[in-house]
């Protein structure tokens, strides 16, 4: 969470192979991925996949249909399923599925499961799916395995020059991990509840299972609460989610087979609580909705015995409103200062034996687990309830390192990972796909890993909008969703990147606005409709990453987001392709790279001449020049190194060190965002010195 303008506290932060018969694809290497007319693009790669020679055609025809009322999880994703297909494919089904939902016949896709899934860690996903020539069939044990079989089979379309089809193939699956997550921060950003239903169906889509919903911090309270509705009233400024709106989102996900688990972070993060109830905080109030980022000092006061009764009702209102069994306390980055200032807590700790605040923290604790225990919730938090005393039950969320998840597991308790999934980073999807919540190298037993439930993605919202929030978790979190899904040896890094790359277009059908959203922002920004130019500026530039945004600016929770940097993805696919074909190109594995690359690089250099009139006109624009000539300089220089390299012409070090100037320059962060490609031309020059005598 956190929280941060000082964000360095944020983060310090086998296949088995089945004989199915024909041609076997064990998941990682991408030539052993190929069907018998392309390669699939299943993300995430599914236990175990055969692909058959073969091929089940799709027409207007196709009928789907399975056990069960139209009211059933199966039949809703059924009918979700066939009017997704029908938008792919533009063809007009003949089906009313909505009415027929086991139609006559043997044909078309069949289903069917044993069991309506339930809600709640362990339960069965796995499901099996065989296409054939003629019919595909899918079967699980619950109904949820339906749901995550439905979205493997839309992921299966594809097209040859006599229409769409799916390739014939035989397909085991369950997941590696029961809890793959996504936080969303509607703290710091509001976020209305389209876009959290739009972000449920993306989970859906790369069958991620637990959308953790942070629902309170500093910067507002979020929920409605009907037993003190000061709450929301003082502490939303209007933006709160009524318990209508929640129960909605609950139903919507339960539809897709994911589980809500609400967090309510205390008893720090916690400035908004007290605008309605100042007496509840360890010092003196007022207090205003905070609008700054960071790790602030009001805190409950875990010595006021009037908090467990508050606590008590309003836990017991919330499990009510809340059927997960699990509920998120928070807990981290109690800052202390408050604590350490108020004399009565001061004599409650000596009077009670606790030695410091993590003590303090750790008895406030275990009153929580009492009241939550009597509503029938597990309790949840963040590493910093790891604390002695507390019973194994509780589950340990990970966000500081692993180190916190493993000690927890040798101590016996249940742990998540989020360390290394801090989509807020603007990190490379790269880095998030190699981080395992069990590493090879873990200490743990076979007993003590299975207390590991798997790990979530974190959208921490200080930068983030509802216009922006798409692009900040999508695509890259399903490189999480793979990690935490799929087998251990599927680890390809390129291959993931290519299946992103599909992902990424298939859930726009969905509503998501990832992809859709910069244009608008650069239209806004230049104010007319040529944005050509932009688009490709940001094709080579990325936000700062971690966290070092909020060191160019005080941003807060009302600044705007609407700039250059934020229509730019915090990892840029084109500037990864270039760079790779500078390895490429620099390994001598493929000398035609050559010529790509010298186009793109003029492209890039020539861009600045088209940017410049845009920047004129628009004084939002004016931010970026630096980056725009940035670029225009450091592609010259590449253009040039790339002429020596290919001439075979080495150049002398006082060469290097001069281009090398102009290339640290280049680097520079300008309009809070960087150049994603200039470490590519910087080794480009340094080839060209490295080959002279
Ligand atoms: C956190 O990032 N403070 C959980």
């Amino acid at each position: 969470m956190i929280r941060t303008s000082a964000p360095k506290f944020r983060v310090l932060l086998a296949l088995t192979i089945l004989a199915f018969g024909g041609v076997l694809w064990t998941g990682p290497a991408p030539a052993a991925a190929q069907s018998p007319d392309g390669v699939l693009k299943l993300l995430p790669i599914p236990e175990r996949v055969a692909v058959r020679d073969g091929r089940f055609r799709i027409d207007d025809g196709l009928v789907i249909g399975g056990p069960g009322p139209a009211s059933s999880r199966a039949f809703m994703a059924a009918a979700r399923f066939m009017s997704r297909l029908a938008g792919r494919t533009g063809l007009f089904l003949k089906q009313d599925f909505l009415a027929a939902q086991s139609p006559p016949g043997e044909g078309g896709i069949r289903y069917a499961y044993e069991r309506a899934g339930k809600l709640q860690p362990n339960e069965d996903e796995s499901y099996a799916l065989s296409v054939g020539m003629a019919k595909v069939t899918l079967t699980a044990k619950t109904d949820i395995g339906i749901l995550r079989g439905l979205e493997t089979l839309l992921q299966l379309l594809s097209a040859d020059e006599t229409g769409y089809y799916y390739p014939c193939v035989d397909i085991a699956d369950k997941p590696r991990f029961t809890w793959r997550g996504l936080l969303i921060d509607v703290g710091r950003h509001f976020q209305p509840v389209d876009v959290i239903k739009r972000n449920l169906d993306a989970m859906a889509a790369v069958k991620m299972n637990v959308f953790h919903w942070h629902l309170t911090e500093d910067q507002g309270f979020r929920v409605e609460s009907k037993v003190f509705p000061k709450l929301h009233r003082l502490g939303s400024d209007g933006m709160f989610y009524t318990q209508a709106q929640i129960r909605d989102v609950i139903d919507y996900a339960a539809d897709r087979g994911i589980r809500v688990m609400p967090e309510f972070d205390i008893p720090g993060h916690s400035t908004s609580w007290f605008v309605a109830y100042p007496e509840f905080s360890s010092a003196p109030g007022a207090f205003g909705i905070e609008r700054k980022f960071g790790v602030f000092g009001p805190a409950f006061n875990p010595a006021d015995e009037r908090i467990y009764p508050f606590f008590d009702a309003f836990l017991k209102e919330m499990s009510a409103l809340f059927p997960d069994p699990y509920l998120h306390i928070g807990g981290d980055e109690v800052e202390g200062h408050q604590w350490d200032a108020n004399p009565a807590i001061q004599a409650f700790k000596k009077k009670n034996g606790l030695a410091d605040n993590a003590a303090l923290q750790a008895y406030f604790n275990k009153r929580l687990l009492k009241i939550l225990t009597k509503h029938g919730k597990k309790m949840v938090g963040w590493d910093e309830i790891f604390q002695p005393g507390l019973p194994t039950d509780i589950v340990i969320h990970s966000w500081r390192g692993q180190k916190a998840l493993v000690e927890a597991a040798e101590k016996g308790y249940q742990g998540i990972l989020s360390n290394g999934y801090y989509i807020d980073l603007s990190q490379t999807a790269e880095i998030h796909y190699l981080n395992d919540p069990l590493p090879s190298d873990s200490p743990l037993d076979d007993r003590q890993k299975g207390l590991i439930l798997g790990g979530e993605a974190t959208m921490w919202s200080e930068l983030v909008t509802s216009e922006t929030i798409d692009s900040r978790i999508w695509p890259r979190a399903a490189a999480i969703a793979e990690r935490l899904w799929s087998p251990v040896s599927v680890n390809d890094v390129d291959d993931m990147y290519r299946r992103l790359g599909f992902v990424s277009i298939e859930i726009e059908e969905l509503g998501l606005l990832h992809l859709k959203n910069p244009d608008m922002f650069l239209r806004r920004l230049s104010g007319g409709p040529r944005v050509k130019p932009l688009k490709v500026l940001a094709e080579a530039v990325e936000p700062l990453k971690n966290y070092q945004r909020h060191g160019q600016a005080v941003y807060t929770s009302l600044s705007p987001f609407t700039r250059f940097v934020d229509a730019c993805a915090p990892e840029s696919l084109p500037a990864r392709a270039f760079r790779k074909k500078v390895d490429l190109f620099l390994a001598g594995k493929d000398p035609r790279l050559g010529a790509d690359l010298e186009r793109i690089l003029a492209a890039w250099r020539d861009n600045h001449a088209l940017v410049l009139p845009l920047v004129a006109g628009s004084p939002a624009l004016r931010e970026i020049e630096p980056l725009s000539l940035g670029l225009f300089r450091a592609c010259e220089v590449g253009l040039e190194a790339l002429s020596h390299l290919s001439k075979g012409e080495g150049r002398p070090a006082s060469w290097a060190e001069e281009r090398g100037q102009v290339l640290a320059e280049a680097a520079k962060p300008a309009a809070h965002a960087e150049l994603a490609v200039v470490k590519a031309i910087a080794k480009m020059v340094e080839a060209c010195a490295g080959s002279v005598k």
